[in-house]
């Protein structure tokens, strides 16, 4: 098969949202320091309505329906998650019962889990398949995606919630590049959930910005030396891809990510005039950045309009106005991507994705528009359907989260959640019985 890659997407977010400015003010925060400091907008959030479950048969179905796709048509189904209600029965094989009428039980694939990063594992998969000699010419579905909830406290406000789905398979209108990739994976307690009992993560915070930051220049340093090879360079840099799209748990983080871009290309090109005012750390290890905030506002300075206004900020569109989706974050990043640039501009062009999972695993790879966008663009409509939402006071907010912790992972619960306030089409749950099965029903 030629043209392996992306011929559908979707993003299922909930309904509600809460404002970063009025939680700075709930919380105490200094004023700016979540809105400027993080670079966050809103922040959304799902009740004991909601769970990884439902979340996921809300965006497949929704994909299904838009793209009038046949769950007929569906070979192979991939789910990259880190929320887990169930430690032996996979999410996908909760899916399955949106096939049983088409009478399709013959889907291979199953969940990845990873911190952030089971969404790309996912992805890669489902591409290689299609690819593969295992392939039987039908397509495959990509669910990546979480709730982010935190701990109250400094990690709080970057929590979110959200799953994109991707139709995957031959002569897509968005082809994986073949050849440019570049991985970093290594050992690390940065962020993990040990504790089974609970929702939220154990976080060491600065270690994880870090952590992205050292995953990010390595997998920089091997796909740009991969994009040389195959395209026949002595030196290539950022001017070779046209958009970024990375892993957002906030976007200020990706502001960070664009300034390392600009340290590494700078090494490489030093007389380079748009590099003036950086002179002084030709001989600074980049690493130094990690921890010295005068060398990281420097760059940032450096890469803020050529690299993050141009490049990257378009694609943050959903994570600043949703927060972290963890596995479905990059994800949601091409969504507004392509959602908001028309599709003759996008012909043609290079999109580069970083995907960071803490532990760590972290792969950066990039994409080419082949072909006509614009359907993607139209059943997406990022920007029209996040205007659509409803806002909560903090103090309801907090309700909520408190509500969440009591109730997790309940039998024999009915959730009190109200049942009039989501999308069209959004699946919630209805009961959790004695023996922790769940039922769902369909708004
Ligand atoms: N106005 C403007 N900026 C402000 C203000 C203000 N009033 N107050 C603070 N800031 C800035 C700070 O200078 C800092 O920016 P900088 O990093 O560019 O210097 C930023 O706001 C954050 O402030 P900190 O004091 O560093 O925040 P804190 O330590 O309280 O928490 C953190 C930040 C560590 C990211 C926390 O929210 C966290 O642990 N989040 C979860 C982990 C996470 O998301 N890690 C990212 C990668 S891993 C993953 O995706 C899960």
């Amino acid at each position: 098969p030629e043209n392996v890659g992306i011929l559908a997407m979707d993003v299922y977010f909930p309904k509600t949202c809460v404002d970063q400015a009025e939680l700075e003010k709930h919380d105490g925060a200094s004023t700016g320091k979540y809105t400027i400091g993080l670079g966050q907008t809103k922040m959304a959030f799902v009740d004991d309505r909601e769970d990884i479950h439902s979340i996921c048969l809300t965006v497949v179905s929704s994909l299904m329906e838009k793209y009038g796709v046949s769950y007929s048509d569906i070979g192979r189904m991939e789910v990259g998650t880190e929320t887990i209600v169930d430690k032996s029965k996979s999410v996908k094989t909760v899916l399955m019962q949106l096939f049983a009428e088409s009478g399709n039980y013959e889907v291979e694939g199953i969940d990845t889990t990873n911190a952030c990063y089971g969404g790309t594992n996912a992805l890669f998969n489902a591409i290689n398949w299609v690819e593969s000699s295992s392939w039987d010419g039908r397509l495959a579905l990509v669910v990546a995606g979480d709730l982010a909830i935190y701990s109250s406290g400094s990690a709080r406000p970057t929590g979110g919630a959200g799953v994109a789905a991707l139709l995957v398979g031959p002569n897509a209108p968005i082809v994986i590049e073949v050849g440019a990739r570049g991985t970093h994976m290594e050992h690390l307690y940065d962020f993990y959930k040990p504790d089974l009992s609970s929702e939220f993560p154990v976080v060491d915070g600065q270690l994880s910005v870090a952590s992205y930051l050292k995953s990010f220049d390595m997998c920089y340093q091997r796909y740009m030396a991969k994009l040389e090879r195959k395209l026949g360079l002595a030196r290539g840099d950022a001017s070779l891809i046209d958009y970024f799209v990375c892993h957002s748990p906030f976007t200020k983080q990706v502001q960070k990510a664009m300034a390392h871009i600009s340290m590494y290309d700078f090494k490489r090109n030093p007389e380079d005039q748009r590099y003036a005012s950086v002179q002084q750390y030709l001989d600074t290890p980049i690493e130094q950045s990690y921890t010295d905030k005068v060398m990281e506002r420097a760059f940032i300075g450096v890469s803020k309009d050529e690299l993050y206004k141009n490049k990257a900020e378009v694609a943050q569109y959903a994570a600043k106005n949703l927060g972290n989706l963890y596995c479905g974050s990059v994800y949601g990043g091409l969504a507004s991507l392509i959602s908001q640039v028309p599709s003759a501009e996008l012909a043609g062009k290079r999109i580069t994705l970083f995907s960071y999972g803490s532990g760590s695993a972290a792969t950066m790879f990039s994409l080419i528009v082949r072909g006509d966008t614009d359907a993607i663009a139209k059943h997406v409509n990022i920007v029209e359907r996040l205007a659509a939402r409803t806002e909560v006071a903090p103090v309801d907010y907090e309700k909520v989260m408190e509500l969440r912790e009591k109730t997790h992972q309940l039998r024999s619960y009915t959730p009190v959640g109200p049942t009039d306030n989501f999308f069209p089409g959004t699946y919630y749950l209805v009961h959790v019985d004695d023996m922790y099965r769940r039922q769902y029903a369909r708004s």
